[in-house]
């Protein structure tokens, strides 16, 4: 077992802890703010117990001079600020004398963030690339390191992975939380357990497949991984979004041969076509020609898979059955999400698209976990843990 923040004495100690605030902002409005909010338990619980708290996190994709005007971190500050109602020290820099000077003169309860990580990037990858310097840099200002970026495990990064070398580690509530429900509700889910998996590229998906079917008892596969799948089965699916690559394809159809009882697939689907963009009409998954594209599934898939989900304890959903954004092809993923969220199930949905699915229909309070990762929830899942977690101090280990 890691050691966790509540196994250390925080007490007036420099806490550096690592969140994952990379939320999506536009015009510097935060549209999401669920990161954040889930890791005020470890901030409020740092404050109360009179550490001083110096923040990391990256966000976005920072490669050049140009990506750093876009990435700051500078309106998530606020928005802590707001949401923690305590002030919120912004650093501009990720290094800098004014920095130490500031940590050092940090009273106990007080909060400091610096700026994006990656801006560290550029122009050597110190942060991507796990730099010893700057790792040592970032632990040098602290005197324990807590990881609370689940979203950001996957990453041996030097603000993720490197600091825990140089000072003691633990992992935050957020962490501890996203492994426990996802150790018991996935790796060891209650039977029947169904998986409900959508999304566009099945290149993406096909190892997360071949790990969760030895677990599962039903997948029901949706979105546009199901047009790959169905082509491998030599439907036709017309224009529709599917791989190419023959070594996927090869894969897929070995697993879906070879798992015939535990895979569904869509039984129709609702078209669009690529020159006339008002066209939308109902098939059967064998009528689709060279003109269509599968936008989403249709009724009798949702009402297969429906019989499904009532008479499972587990659900774990990743990926949309289609392109919900645009309304006219929105019916399937949020009936789908309905039938789950009004099931007896264990509910849960990780990755990306299929949380914002869930907020976008505001079924968000109905699922009993939303993990907070994308990437690092599928790869979780896949090996059964990450390399930051790994790499944090087992208590028994721990000589502190
Ligand atoms: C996420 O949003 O999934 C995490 O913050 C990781 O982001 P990254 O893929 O840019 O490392």
């Amino acid at each position: 077992m890691k050691k966790r923040i509540q196994d250390m004495d925080v007490n007036n100690k420099v806490v550096l802890l690592r969140c994952d605030f990379n939320v999506p902002i536009e015009n510097g409005n935060i549209l999401d703010d669920s990161k954040i909010v889930a890791s005020l338990e470890t901030i409020e619980y740092l404050i109360r117990n009179n550490a001083k708290v110096v923040i990391l996190s990256h966000f976005g994709k920072v490669k050049n001079e140009e990506d750093k005007k876009n990435n700051s971190l500078a309106p998530v500050a606020i928005k802590l600020q707001k949401l923690l109602n305590t002030k919120v020290i912004f650093s501009k820099q990720t290094r800098s004398l004014y920095l130490e000077a500031k940590i050092g003169s940090m009273k106990p309860g007080e909060v400091i963030i610096l700026e994006n990580t990656r801006f560290e990037d550029v122009p050597d990858k110190l942060e991507s690339g796990n730099d010893a310097q700057l790792a040592m840099y970032w632990s040098g200002l602290a005197d324990i390191f807590c990881l609370d970026a689940f979203g950001s495990s996957h990453r041996k990064h030097a603000s993720t992975y490197g600091v825990a070398k140089y000072i003691p580690s633990c992992i935050g509530f957020l962490v501890q939380k996203e492994v426990e429900m996802l150790d018991k509700n996935i790796l060891n889910a209650e039977k029947p357990f169904t998986i409900v998996m959508g999304g566009a590229k099945v290149e993406d998906k096909v190892d997360l497949i071949e790990s969760l079917l030895p677990k599962c008892d039903n997948l029901l596969i949706t979105g546009g991984i199901a047009n790959s799948c169905l082509h491998t089965l030599e439907i036709n699916v017309g224009s529709s979004l599917r791989t190419t690559d023959e070594e996927t394809l090869t894969r897929i159809r070995s697993i879906l041969i070879n798992n015939k009882e535990k895979i569904l697939l869509p039984l129709d689907a609702m078209i669009g076509r690529v020159y006339d963009k008002e066209y939308i009409n109902h098939v059967n998954i064998n009528e689709v020609t060279d003109d269509d594209i599968i936008y989403d599934i249709g009724i009798k898939t949702l009402n297969k898979y429906k019989e499904i989900i009532d008479k499972s304890n587990t659900i774990f959903v990743n990926g949309t059955c289609g392109k919900y954004e645009e309304s006219k092809f929105a019916t399937g993923t949020r009936e789908m999400l309905n039938n789950i969220v009004n099931s007896n199930a264990i509910k849960i949905v990780g990755g990306g698209d299929g949380v914002s699915a869930v907020k976008h229909f505001q079924l968000q309070d109905r699922f009993d976990f939303l993990s907070t990762g994308g990437g690092a929830t599928l790869e979780y899942i896949i090996n059964g843990g990450l390399p930051a977690i790994d790499n944090i101090q087992d208590e028994e280990t721990s000589n502190m």
